[in-house]
């Protein structure tokens, strides 16, 4: 795991505030309270983890570049949550981020903790799926929650993080992004983001709930595999050039968190017309398989337990989890 200091954080942050006007050695030295080849060191590490620093003829220093890194001090700056994302663990490459997820909640971590990669090894989507995850291309990270709900009223929390991913996409973008339930991001039809949620309760609480979500975002059309490149894009595909991902990070949580305190406090109730607005299957012809077999029927409602309305032959039946497809037809 590539460690940052404190001290190199503060020196970053001391030459991220003084854009126009740059620092000489001596000036970092004395504003740091420390030796001048110690700071000298540190932007060396800096530099050997992407940053670039320019220097005039006078040795005076501005912070030239930072690298497109999901560092979780360049996430922390500027991120304008009170609880999510305040503890931070990053990883350049692991197997998948809900599972080092849920051993840090076993573990005892608190709510709120996010991990996230640069890439995943054996990154897990819905329905025993992989979640192919290029190095530096998207966001893959999983929110550690310990929300004091029913068990039943879970399923809607996945649906908020699908929301606030969309409202966060679009809002960045001016490109409208959507959610085909359970909890898919498209934009264009095509899917851009996945959440895959790990719960751990008995019969009566929550211990914790893994919210692991994926976002496609600096993908290009090579990037994915094969078969899925027809069902597939990412947000650089969709509008034409790269996202800053850390920013897309940072507003999506931020997005999540009044949305989740929201919901712990009353319910999913208030959200739903949100999730009813972006949602691009509701009052359309479905199929869907039911104990093996492949059905028909239209999405008509989602309810306040997030469950999925369908109806079907003149009865109404609850969907809780699975595939859904528009029919072909459509
Ligand atoms: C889906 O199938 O739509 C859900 C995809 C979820 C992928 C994310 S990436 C971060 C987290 N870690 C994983 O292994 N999976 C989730």
């Amino acid at each position: 795991m590539l460690r940052f200091n404190q001290q190199q954080i503060d020196l970053l942050n001391l030459l991220r505030g003084s854009p126009e006007s740059a620092l000489c050695l001596d000036r970092l030295a004395a504003k740091l309270g420390r030796p001048a080849e110690l700071i000298e060191q540190d932007l060396d590490s800096l530099s050997t983890a992407g940053y670039q620093f320019a220097r005039d003829s006078s040795e005076c220093i501005t912070l030239a570049t930072i690298p497109d890194r999901l560092y979780a001090h360049e996430i922390e700056t500027g991120l304008q949550t009170c609880h999510l994302g305040k503890t931070i663990h990053y990883y350049e490459n692991i197997d998948s981020t809900n599972i080092r997820a849920a051993e840090l909640a076993r573990e005892g971590a608190a709510e709120g903790e996010l991990v996230v990669a640069e890439m995943q090894s054996a990154g897990r989507g819905r329905l025993s799926r992989d979640w192919h995850s290029p190095l530096y291309c998207g966001i893959y990270a999983s929110l550690i929650l310990r929300p004091q709900v029913p068990v039943a009223a879970t399923p809607g929390i996945s649906l908020l993080v699908a929301v606030s991913i969309a409202e966060s996409i679009t809002r960045l973008t001016g490109r409208q992004a959507g959610i085909k339930w359970p909890n898919d991001v498209l934009i264009d039809g095509r899917k851009t983001a996945g959440i895959l949620a790990d719960l751990s309760a008995n019969a009566r609480s929550v211990q914790y709930l893994i919210v692991g979500f994926g976002i496609n975002v600096n993908q290009i059309e090579s990037d994915f595999p094969a078969d899925i490149t027809d069902k597939a894009t990412s947000v650089r595909i969709a509008i034409g050039k790269p996202l800053d991902r850390v920013r897309l990070l940072q507003n999506a949580l931020h997005d999540f968190e009044s949305r989740y305190l929201s919901f712990v406090r009353e319910g999913l109730e208030a959200q739903l017309p949100a999730i009813k607005a972006l949602s691009s299957i509701l009052m359309k012809p479905i199929t869907f398989e039911q104990k093996g077999r492949t059905m028909k029927g239209v999405a008509v409602d989602i309810d306040r337990n997030g469950l999925l309305i369908v109806e079907c032959d003149g009865s109404r039946i609850s969907l809780a989890a699975g595939e859904i497809s528009l029919q072909e037809s459509y």
